[in-house]
């Protein structure tokens, strides 16, 4: 048994275009994931988010399966797109959702997190070539700034951004998630933006001397491995390490991009032209909290004629439908190294969870043992960090209900809440009861 700090914030997390559907409703225009799951052979099946769980005409019930299963607070995004439809538009009605959705969450006594942006970038701003466009910045500050002004005070958590790895990386150099770019300089232009529209809004945040209200980022973190102890393989996993956490971590906490990664990426990129030296003193701005989303690690093993001198290799512990290894041994190195080399500010793991293949048997329920396992292995590791006086103060599962899994489309469901999504009829697994059981007495049992 491990018990957890009475303060401890238990929650759920989701994002507005995985769960919320209503795409053309009260003034929303696309985003740049209307228009990229529309486009042919982007995501599984070719899915959409257009009804999603159908959640924006649904949160009142979802708010109400919330409360039964007693999370003290709900990590939720807002969609830009509803905020500002057009380019310097403030569209009022969308903003109406969200108030409602707050005032239901604090009836409920749940305490609402606001993430700013989960990857919904309306198109408008896609069509100006988005992050590559430094003007998004501002774009994104007026957006900030709107949410700020209107809901600032009630809002006692905001995330600046959602894995902005993603964003960037993911997005505008791998071309798996909206716009598909396959573009590595394309790429950092697009994680330097993001960056610097991160501190810029932390800057507004504290100009505007928001009360009892902190402001954070959401940052996902994959600890690398080396293959075997080979100096080559320990420096593909240096390399591999710089690429998805050193590239974030080191500009926000050192005020600094690393070294050896400018050099590895510039052969392939050529110059940094589009960094400012001033910039890095913006993107460090102190921040309140660290928000780390963590679902796997990585294992690596060198190759030269890699852009990173590495490739992954397959780990050994069992899988999740995802094909991620389960490893929460690594969240707690992960804890363990940004404790000692980067912060020792209030850690919240903003995201943690897992998908299978989950069915509904004859009983009408769905028994997801191997979430309950995958769950409790990480809040065992995470308890463990605590007790060694670690300052994590959160936990949110991802996540609430099965969703719009970005290029997965439907095929992957990471609910503890189960959803039909031809009668949206919700099911709560088992893990989902297991969770309220696990809030209720703060601790878990093994
Ligand atoms: C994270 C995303 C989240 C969800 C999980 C599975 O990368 O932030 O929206 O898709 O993965």
């Amino acid at each position: 048994m491990a018990n957890f700090p009475k303060d401890f914030l238990f929650g759920t997390a989701t994002s507005s275009y995985q769960i919320e559907g209503a795409a053309n409703e009260d003034g929303r225009t696309p985003s740049i994931w209307d228009t990229f799951s529309k486009t042919s052979g982007m995501t599984y099946n070719g899915d959409t988010g257009d009804i999603a769980c159908d959640h924006y005409h649904r949160y009142k019930e979802d708010i109400g399966i919330l409360k039964e299963i007693g999370v003290k607070a709900y990590r939720f995004s807002i969609a830009w797109p509803r905020i500002f439809p057009e380019k310097g538009r403030f569209n009022p009605k969308g903003m109406d959702f969200y108030k409602k959705l707050i005032e239901e969450l604090l009836k409920n006594d749940i305490i609402p997190v606001v993430t700013i942006y989960h990857w919904d970038l309306p198109q408008w701003a896609g069509d100006m070539d988005g992050w590559l466009n430094s003007e998004c910045i501002n774009w994104y500050l007026e957006y900030s700034s709107k949410l700020f002004e209107e809901i600032g005070d009630i809002i006692p958590m905001w995330i600046t951004h959602n894995e902005p790895w993603c964003a960037s990386i993911l997005s505008y150099g791998i071309g798996e998630h909206a716009p598909g770019h396959k573009d590595y300089r394309e790429a950092l232009i697009a994680a330097h933006h993001i960056l610097l529209s991160h501190g810029k809004a932390v800057k507004v945040f504290r100009d505007m001397n928001i009360k009892n209200s902190q402001i954070g980022i959401a940052l996902n973190l994959t600890p690398a491995y080396p293959a075997t102890e080979t100096k080559e393989d320990n420096l593909a996993a240096k390399y591999a390490d710089g690429f998805t956490n050193r590239w974030f971590l080191d500009p926000i906490f050192k005020g600094n991009y690393p070294v050896d990664m400018i050099e590895l990426f510039k052969k392939e990129i050529g110059e940094f032209d589009f960094i400012n030296e001033k910039d890095l003193s913006i993107i460090s701005q102190p921040i309140d909290f660290l928000g780390i989303n963590f679902y796997s690690r990585s294992i690596v093993k060198y190759k030269e004629d890699t852009l990173l001198k590495g490739i992954g290799v397959e780990g050994t512990g069992k899988k999740t439908d995802m094909g991620w290894e389960i490893s929460p041994e690594s969240l707690y190195d992960l804890l363990k190294r940004l404790d000692k080399e980067y912060t020792r500010i209030p850690i919240y793991i903003t995201e943690n969870g897992a998908a299978f293949k989950d069915i509904i048997t004859e009983d009408g329920k769905v028994h997801d043992q191997e979430r309950i396992e995958y769950i409790k292995e990480h809040l065992k590791y995470a308890n463990k960090f605590i007790k060694e006086g670690g300052n994590l103060k959160g936990y949110f599962l991802w996540s609430l209900l099965d969703n719009f899994e970005w290029a997965y489309g439907y095929s992957k469901r990471f609910g503890i809440v189960y959803v039909d999504f031809e009668t949206q009829k919700r099911i709560l697994k088992d893990s989902a009861i297991w969770y309220k059981e696990v809030i209720n007495r703060a601790s878990i049992v093994f």
